[in-house]
């Protein structure tokens, strides 16, 4: 041990919630599961300890190379979860044969990756997962991208602050064909296209040399995300193209719905996990000064890959962290709460019993009372008081224990009344 005292710092990349963090924390957790609540999906959870294997895939992929990896006193390979996805998928393998399909579940769950940090990225970040497990229609896309919607207009955000942009992995592998990039190259590029405006354009064609694409197809591979509509994709990609088809669909059932004026065909979108088959989308604040709000698509072939019976699945990955910066730049949105419930103090240490029985009173009629622990001048109670979230206020002194009644003061309006204490 040094004799250098102990910083206060969390450690890097980590974060503490003091009560006023919370304020703004619970603003989002609350309006996630109200989100997905509402729409029927129902809540589980997993521990945030996983098995290492499960979570380790092909190399190229960001999140395989930010797993913080340890081994437990047995030997056991284990680590921080850095997203829920496999966890779900391992868990809806586990009870293949019980589970009744389509499955919609969700999660608000801490995830750790260890990144470099720039602005919306941490180390540890808690990420609501929405999923639906065994439906291949669009409309299971529609239903979790209309519980987005819902979740951030119950935050406070407004609709033309954010902008869902999607695309189809099933479309790129359809122009890539087209192209001459053959099937099995196509993971790769997605990865590598998928870091376009993280590295340079001639760092990514090495990463596509690297894979095997020949510098003229990568020379092509990037025209094709020059593509700026869904008619544009739809003359290169043929007239029966199932990826504009469903593409398409998701806009009709997005108008159903009601958020077809926050989303955006964005051929760029092509998200950097290999799991993607098909839709894939992202959302981003309407100026795009920040990082992806949330992000998600369908993987159809997950269940497979880790064992399971064929299932195709779709879900999105909202972080808490994104949403926090581009809801604090909204001009009158706030995270101070209503005041709320009862703050009790007393004088003497004579007036402690009757100070403690007025609370247990009120607490067992279920409001809220933030009670005295030790005698207190009215100065400083009454500052306390005015600084604490609570709606009113009691002070106890000799006299009014003395008369059985007391004086109850509103802090909003600081209008005064009269209460029996007995
Ligand atoms: P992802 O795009 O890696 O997807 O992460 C989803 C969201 O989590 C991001 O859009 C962002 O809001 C947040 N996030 C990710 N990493 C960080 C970080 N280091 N700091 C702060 N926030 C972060 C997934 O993880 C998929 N498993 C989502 C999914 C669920 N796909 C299907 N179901």
């Amino acid at each position: 041990m040094s004799n250098e005292p102990l910083s206060f710092e969390p450690p890097r990349g980590m974060r503490d919630f003091y009560p006023e963090d919370m304020a703004w924390r619970n603003r989002v957790f609350d309006a996630w599961r109200q989100a997905a609540t509402i729409g029927g999906f129902a809540p589980y959870d997993a521990c945030v300890v996983e098995n290492l294997e499960l979570l380790q895939r092909k190399a190229g992929e960001e999140v395989s190379e930010q797993i913080y990896a340890f081994e437990d006193k047995s030997g056991r390979k284990l680590a921080l979860r850095p997203e829920m996805t496999p966890t779900l998928a391992r868990m809806i393998a586990a009870r293949q044969g019980q589970l009744q399909f389509p499955v919609k579940w969700f999660t608000i769950a801490q995830c750790f990756r260890y990144e470099r940090m720039t602005r919306g990225r941490k180390r540890e970040h808690y990420q609501w997962n929405l999923d639906i497990v065994g439906e291949d229609r669009v409309t299971a896309e529609a239903e979790i991208l209309a519980a987005a919607a819902r979740a951030l207009r119950e935050m406070g955000m407004p609709d033309d602050a954010y902008r869902i942009r999607v695309n189809n992995r099933a479309l790129l592998g359809e122009l890539l064909q087209k192209l001459g990039v053959a099937a099995p190259h196509h993971a790769a590029v997605f990865l590598a296209l998928d870091k376009r405006g993280k590295i340079s354009d001639e760092e990514i064609a090495q990463l596509l040399a690297t894979a095997g694409v020949p510098p003229e197809v990568a020379a092509k591979a990037f025209e094709m995300l020059a593509i700026q509509s869904l008619d544009q994709a739809a003359a290169v990609a043929g007239p029966d193209s199932p990826a504009i088809a469903q593409l398409r669909e998701l806009f009709t059932l997005a108008e159903l719905h009601g958020f077809a004026d926050r989303l955006i065909f964005d051929m760029a979108v092509i998200r950097g996990l290999t799991y993607y088959t098909g839709i894939v989308f992202e959302a981003f604040d309407t100026a795009r000064k920040f990082r992806a709000i949330f992000g998600g698509g369908r993987y159809d072939s997950l269940l497979t890959t880790i064992g399971g019976a064929p299932t195709p699945a779709v879900g999105l990955g909202f972080g808490d962290v994104v949403v926090l910066e581009v809801l604090r730049e909204q001009p009158g949105v706030s995270a101070t709460l209503a005041r709320d419930g009862a703050i009790i103090g007393f004088m003497l240490p004579e007036q402690r019993d009757a100070a403690i029985r007025l609370a247990t009173r009120l607490r067992a009629e279920g409001t809220r009372v933030d009670l005295g622990l030790a005698p207190q001048k009215p100065k400083q109670f009454f500052a306390r008081a005015g600084a604490s979230a609570c709606l009113s206020a009691i002070f106890l002194g000799p006299d009014d224990v003395a008369k059985g009644s007391a004086r109850l003061k509103n802090l909003e309006t600081r209008e005064e009344r009269e209460i029996a204490l007995g």
